[in-house]
Order: C-alpha cells, then sequence, then structure tokens
C-alpha cells in the first residue's frame, strides 16, 4: 500500500518548497480538481498541473470533481496525469471516459460518492485501473472519516478476488493514522490531505501513516 498526498490544502505560494521533502518519501501525488459545479468549491486546473510536472517526477493521480470530465481528459493528460480520475455520478458516459482515458496512454480510474450505491459500478469494474472510493461527501479537505466506507472497500477488496480483476482500490477523505488502520487490510492506495499537510510536522505525519501500510 502507498500513500497519495493530496495538497488541496496547502499554502499554493509555498508548494514547490513545501511538497519538495515530503516527495521523497512519496511515490503518488494526489490532485484534487474542482469545477464548482459538481462540488460546491474551486481548485486548480491543468495549468497548475503542468508546472507541478516540471518539478516533480511522481505518479500524478488527478481526480476530477467535475461534472463534465469529457472536455477536459486531453487537457489534463497533457499536463502530466499518470491516472484521471472521474466521477461515476457525472452526466458524461462511463465507458466512453474510460476508452478516452486509455487513449492518452495513462490509468483511468472511477469515484464514487458515500451516497452512491456501490454497486452501480459492476459493469465499468473489469475496464478500470483504479476505484476511489470518497469517505467524506467531496469538495473540502479536513472533514471526517465516514465509518460506511469500511464495507465499500470490503466489497471491492473481496469482487477484485473473485473476478481477478485488476483496479488498485483507493480511499479518499478523512484518512490520518487513527481511520487508515480500518482500512489498511483492502486497499492499494490512501489518500490523505490535511492530516499531513496541516500538521504541524507534515514529515512526521506522512511517516506515521508509512508505518502503518
Ligand atoms: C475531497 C478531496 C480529498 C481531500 C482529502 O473532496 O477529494 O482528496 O483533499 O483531504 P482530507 O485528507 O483532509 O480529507
Ligand atoms: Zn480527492
Amino acid at each position: 500500500m502507498e500513500v497519495s498526498l493530496s495538497i488541496l490544502t496547502i499554502d499554493y505560494t509555498k508548494v514547490k518548497e513545501q511538497l519538495m521533502p515530503l516527495s521523497k518519501e512519496l511515490k503518488y501525488l494526489h490532485l484534487d480538481v474542482m469545477d464548482g459545479h459538481f462540488v460546491p468549491n474551486i481548485s486548480f486546473g491543468p495549468a497548475f498541473i503542468q508546472s507541478l510536472r516540471k518539478e516533480f517526477s511522481l505518479f500524478f493521480d488527478t481526480h476530477l470533481m467535475m461534472t463534465h470530465p469529457k472536455q477536459y481528459i486531453e487537457a489534463f493528460a497533457k499536463a502530466g496525469s499518470d491516472a484521471i480520475t472521474f466521477h461515476i455520478e457525472v452526466e458524461d458516459d462511463p465507458m466512453e471516459l474510460i476508452q478516452q482515458i486509455h487513449g492518452y496512454g495513462i490509468k483511468a480510474g472511477v469515484a464514487i460518492n458515500p451516497k452512491t450505491d456501490i454497486k452501480k459500478l459492476a459493469s465499468i469494474l473489469p475496464h478500470v485501473d483504479l476505484v476511489l472510493v470518497m469517505s467524506v461527501q467531496p469538495g473540502f479537505g479536513g472533514q471526517g472519516f465516514m465509518r460506511d466506507s469500511i464495507h465499500r472497500v470490503k466489497y471491492l477488496f473481496e469482487e477484485k478476488k473473485k473476478n481477478n480483476y485488476t483496479y488498485l482500490i483507493s480511499i479518499d477523505g478523512g484518512i490520518s493514522n487513527q481511520t487508515l488502520p480500518l482500512v489498511s487490510s483492502y486497499v492499494d492506495l490512501a489518500v490523505s490531505g490535511s492530516y499531513v499537510m496541516n500538521a504541524a510536522s507534515p514529515m512526521d505525519n506522512l511517516r506515521n501513516l508509512k508505518n502503518i501500510l
């Protein structure tokens, strides 16, 4: 298992200096894109990701919280994403999105909100490289972990084993040294934002998570 660090709550004027030391302990960087429509918040777009790409060789795990991802896949792929994850709740066709993302030679992921029936993913599980289970209502960092998510990652873990699927299971929202142990036997990737980035010592808290893995 690996930690995918979300920098949503970072001071954006200090992103390079704050991320540089942490990046040596990481393989994945989680990039939260918010359109102000799918979620009630706005973050950053492809230009920011492209700037980060020049500085960091990490795996860029881009999470699109957007109502219409289709028209932006190209921009986020060309900006340097290694995986693009869209939400199953969006209006665009999921299979078409997966094919579009794969067309850029990168990984395709699907994310699911806490209130969406997990079975809604059934038909696309054979086709995705990553499934991102939201353990908070998306939109903001720093929210509390929703315990129902434990059953959801367990379900995905069992489906994967039963059917020999290859997707990575990722969890996103409220992950800390207290909550990660609840899901650590089922997930491959743990997204963590404020527990690391808002800590007095981000490096210490990142290491706390890595020690659980
Ligand atoms: C929530 C985002 C998350 C968030 C995680 O909308 O998708 O990636 O930044 O932050 P924490 O770990 O603070 O919940
Ligand atoms: Zn996210």
